[in-house]
């Protein structure tokens, strides 16, 4: 990613080369072609944010930037990785990944995925895998979730397992939940394995059911920038496992089985329950953001695209004032984007640091980039890095 006008807004990698470094990367390793390569994307949540463990409603979308596993079985219970980000491999067998934590570091969300499968009862096959990527990691794109679904699209193939996709999500979730050990929503799994071109989730997180929303940027002439706002994630795993804590007992104590079940219509009488002002605006976030995804969904389903931005905007007001999950660098890129511009920006992903989305039309997207990349400047901060994105493919198998 650069930081710089025309290139500033540089459309998202090649698919192709990102394949042939997967590829590359397995005949290196362990000689001879790999049986196939399976690819997922990273995601952007254009808005419904913290409300997925609330059993809430998001709209996230895959992300044309790629993780790429080539892979073979092979004959005995172990399993062999290999990452572009790690000069060797690693390799476990049955006692690693049946003992959640063993496995650690980026292989530990291959060795999860062993682990969510065989806990489920699958006769996992042993697999060698090569793993190339695309999806930053450390920017809140989900490059975690895009490494597990790779690899579960893989090793259900590599198996025959009879595992239908509707399925996965939750598997990867518990995945990261109980082998990795970050108490994460089902949004980013669902997103990188239920995404589809040209559109945005639509999830319940309660049913996990889902509508492909059309959302055509080229179409209605705009373009969504991605601002990698490069700040450092700070804390960001205790704060989310504290808000997640928070919301739970906001609901214990108001009775609900999750936030979730709290209509905006309610708020205020479900605030009037609750003593503590910081519970209070955790509550009023997602209560308020659920209304928003609803609203955003409703606009989008009447080709209103641009209209969405206020809500957006209000989404980062949010989680900036009541969610309390922004930093600096969000928030500057957040009111960069708006003043050049932009319909509606905001933070997406879990918070304090990641990335920030704004949408513009196409043609003032380079300004919108560099009136950003400006105002980090006037600001000290290290040089964002601005991608424009569109919707695109979930996990599939690539050949
Ligand atoms: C992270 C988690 C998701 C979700 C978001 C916040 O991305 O992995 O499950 O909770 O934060 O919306």
């Amino acid at each position: 990613m650069t930081g710089r006008t025309a290139a500033t807004a540089t459309p998202a990698a090649t698919p192709g080369d990102v394949a042939a470094r997967a590829t590359a990367g397995f005949r290196q390793r362990y000689g001879g072609q790999p049986a196939g390569r399976w690819a997922a994307p990273g995601r952007v949540n254009l808005i419904g944010e913290h409300t997925d463990y609330n059993d809430g409603f998001v709209l996230p979308f895959a992300l044309p930037l790629r993780t790429v596993v080539a892979a073979a079985a092979r004959d005995d219970e172990r399993w062999t990785v290999w990452s572009e980000l790690s000069a060797d491999p690693v390799e476990f067998g049955p006692a690693e990944a049946d003992e959640p934590g063993q496995v650690t570091g980026w292989a530990g969300y291959v060795a999860g995925v062993v682990w969510t499968l065989r806990a489920a009862g699958y006769a996992v096959p042993g697999a060698r895998l090569a793993v190339a990527s695309d999806v930053p990691v450390g920017s809140g794109l989900s490059s975690s979730a895009a490494v597990e679904a790779a690899v579960l699209a893989a090793l259900v193939e590599l198996g025959g397992l009879d595992l239908p996709a509707d399925r996965w999500p939750r598997l990867a979730q518990r995945a990261e939940n109980d082998y990795v050990g970050a108490p994460t929503g089902i949004m980013d799994q669902s997103a990188v394995i239920r995404g589809r071109a040209g559109h945005a989730l639509f999830l319940d997180c309660r049913t996990e059911v889902v509508e492909q929303i059309p959302f055509d940027l080229d179409t209605a002439g705009l373009a969504v920038l991605v601002v990698d706002s490069r700040a450092p994630h700070r804390h960001a795993d205790g704060e989310y496992a504290a808000r997640r804590a928070s919301c739970e007992e906001a609901a214990r104590v108001l009775g609900v089985p999750a936030l979730r079940d709290v209509a905006v219509a309610d708020l205020d009488a479900a605030l009037r329950k609750l003593s503590d002002g910081e519970t209070r605006r955790r509550v009023r976030h997602v209560v308020t953001e659920n209304q928003r995804v609803l609203d955003v969904v409703e606009l989008l389903r009447t080709g209103r695209v641009r209209d969405t931005g206020p809500l957006l905007t209000a989404s980062h007001a949010s989680m900036r004032d009541d969610f309390e999950i922004t930093v600096p660098e969000v928030d500057t890129a957040v009111d960069a984007a708006l003043a050049a511009g932009a319909y509606g920006a905001r933070m997406t992903g879990g918070g304090f640091g990641g990335c920030v989305l704004a949408l513009v039309d196409a043609d003032r997207a380079p300004a919108v980039a560099d009136a950003v990349t400006a105002a980090y400047a006037e600001r000290g901060f290290a040089a964002p890095g601005i991608l424009t994105v569109r919707p695109a493919a979930g996990a599939a198998r690539l050949d």
